[in-house]
């Protein structure tokens, strides 16, 4: 399509095509006086500014936000912050290189590229003194007074793209030294990001920190897998598909498998990751969210609480962990790496199974499943059904039927279904019935999962985000099998660089009631 700026920046703030109100509203019709009567001018801090999360992921979204006309040059403000001495131009030059064009023609990428950094400032500072929040805050301020935004009405946004460690303090400054007033519309947002806490007792700490100085409405805790397209399409498919109704439950469903497969191990990151291991890096948040979307009852409207709500009692609903549930492993070579415990008992790959005690899921396990240095990337949903009773053709042999939700890469949607095999003999094959993104929507890039979530956040949606009472259900569930891991009284399983992980992972899997269909590999369209 060669979408350019001039083109993208008549895109409006709504998701929706048939708002005529919306679509007569162009960047250039859009005023000062817009910016500061009805939303007040907006900052957008990132704390961490000079870190690998904010160059990688928070400034290159930031970036995207900004090619599509989400965000603009005559109303916002982006500031870095960190304690590196670093000019403007110095942390500029840092980003400039993860911004990537996307379907933006050269010739006005670079055009593009050069208006974005410009609207970045830079503040150095510590993360728990006074003085660089003071700074900060006349910073932001002198922005909000040349844009005439009158206080009460501007909006800020605080990304802390740093370790949880100093969330206390840093959310302490920013409450004392650099909050707005909020009585015309105004906010103060926080974005936080994982790991909140290694266990039930320190994340619980860690909340309560955070909540004696912000509102939970002003706290968003990302979690990036729910910014993710397929992820943020299971309610839609699942609650406006009449087809799916009756078949979403125990009496059609066999099991089902939540899965993450990386073909690299730990790459540099051997120190954090150690810390935490595979169950709090992967399992506790991102299969587990996944989870709730797709075991939750119908919320009775989208509101974000009322979606938030469903999936903490879905969470509610999980049993204890059995040990005989559980198979860890570590890749071979993992103790290599300097910064990893040469005794480490860390696992590298799990897989984990889930009990739902409730009327809709009774019966039915959920396989979450979770690995580093694996034979391949990628992360799907696999809803496996019941054999068909009294199957004539003897099609089980050739499999059951499969619903698969590629999250990524690839991101797809298919159905394994077994069919006539084309020709004049009489016999069965397993097929599939294929919706491949990139060829049905070709139109569309996907989204980065932390485009939306920064989107959503200066929105004020928070679908999409955290609750502490979630976090809370997911830590108390994980939390016994984690400490029994930490001291030592469950051993992950050695498995070689490049496999399916450890063989015992399959034998639960099996014993799980997944049956694997041998022979049959779904390949994305090439085009
Ligand atoms: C992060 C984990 O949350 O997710 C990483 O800390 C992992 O270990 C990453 O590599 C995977 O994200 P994605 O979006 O590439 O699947």
């Amino acid at each position: 399509m060669g979408s350019t700026v001039s083109s993208v920046l008549k895109r409006s703030d709504s998701f929706s095509d048939d708002d005529e109100s919306v679509k007569s509203t162009t960047s250039s019709q859009r005023t000062e006086a817009e910016c500061t009567s009805e939303n007040g001018c907006l900052s957008i801090v990132v704390l961490g500014a000079s870190g690998d999360l904010a160059k990688k992921k928070t400034f290159p979204a930031l970036f995207n936000l900004f090619k599509q006309g989400f965000i603009q040059e005559n109303e916002v403000q982006i500031f870095g912050y960190a304690r590196t001495k670093l000019s403007d131009d110095e942390l500029r030059n840092r980003i400039r290189g993860h911004l990537k064009s996307g379907n933006v023609e050269s010739s006005e990428f670079s055009n593009i590229v050069t208006k974005f950094l410009k609207m970045i400032k830079y503040v150095s500072g510590s993360y728990d003194d006074k003085a660089g929040f003071v700074l900060l805050d006349e910073k932001i301020s002198e922005h909000e007074a040349r844009r005439g935004s009158h206080e009460g009405s501007s909006r800020r946004l605080f990304y802390l793209a740093l370790p949880p460690s100093v969330y206390p303090p840093v959310c302490e400054m920013i409450q004392h030294f650099c909050m707005n007033k909020s009585d015309q519309g105004g906010w103060t947002r926080v974005v936080v990001e994982k790991p909140f806490g290694k266990d039930l007792a320190s994340s619980e700490e860690l909340s309560s920190q955070l909540g004696e100085l912000f509102d939970e409405k002003q706290l968003y805790r990302i979690d990036h897998y729910l910014g993710k397209e397929l992820v943020q399409n299971l309610l839609v498919l699942r609650f406006a598909n009449r087809l799916f109704l009756p078949l979403w439950n125990r009496d059609n469903i066999d099991n089902i498998q939540i899965v993450f497969r990386e073909d690299f191990g730990t790459e540099g990151r051997g120190g954090y990751f150690d810390e935490y291991g595979i169950i709090r890096d992967i399992i506790q948040n991102h299969l587990l969210q996944v989870l709730c979307l797709v075991a939750m009852e119908k919320p009775i409207s989208l509101s974000p609480e009322n979606i938030r709500d469903e999936k903490v009692k879905v969470l509610h609903s999980v049993l204890p962990i059995e040990d005989e549930d559980v198979v860890l492993g570590q890749y071979e070579g993992y103790k290599d790496d300097p910064t990893v415990s040469k005794n480490s008992n860390t696992p590298t790959f799990a897989t984990v199974v889930l009990r739902v005690q409730n009327e809709r899921w009774e019966g039915v396990p959920f396989i979450l499943k979770a690995g580093k240095a694996l034979n391949s990337r990628k992360a799907e949903i696999r809803i496996q059904f019941k054999d068909v009773p009294g199957d004539i053709f003897r099609s089980k042999k050739q499999g059951r039927n499969e619903f698969v939700i590629r999250l990524q890469p690839s991101e797809a949607m298919y159905m394994k279904l077994t069919v006539k095999r084309p020709g004049l003999e009489m016999s069965t094959v397993l097929s599939e019935m294929d919706l491949s993104y990139k060829q049905r929507y070709q139109e569309v890039p996907i989204p980065e999962a932390y485009e939306r979530l920064i989107l959503d956040t200066i929105r004020g949606d928070q679908q999409h985000f955290v609750r502490r009472d979630e976090l809370k259900a997911a830590w108390e569930i994980f939390t016994p099998l984690l400490h029994r891991i930490d001291d030592g009284e469950l051993k992950p399983i050695p498995y070689k660089v490049g496999s399916r992980g450890p063989d015992e992972a399959d034998k639960l899997l099996a014993k799980a009631g997944y049956v694997q269909t041998h022979g049959y590999v779904w390949a994305p369209p090439t085009q």
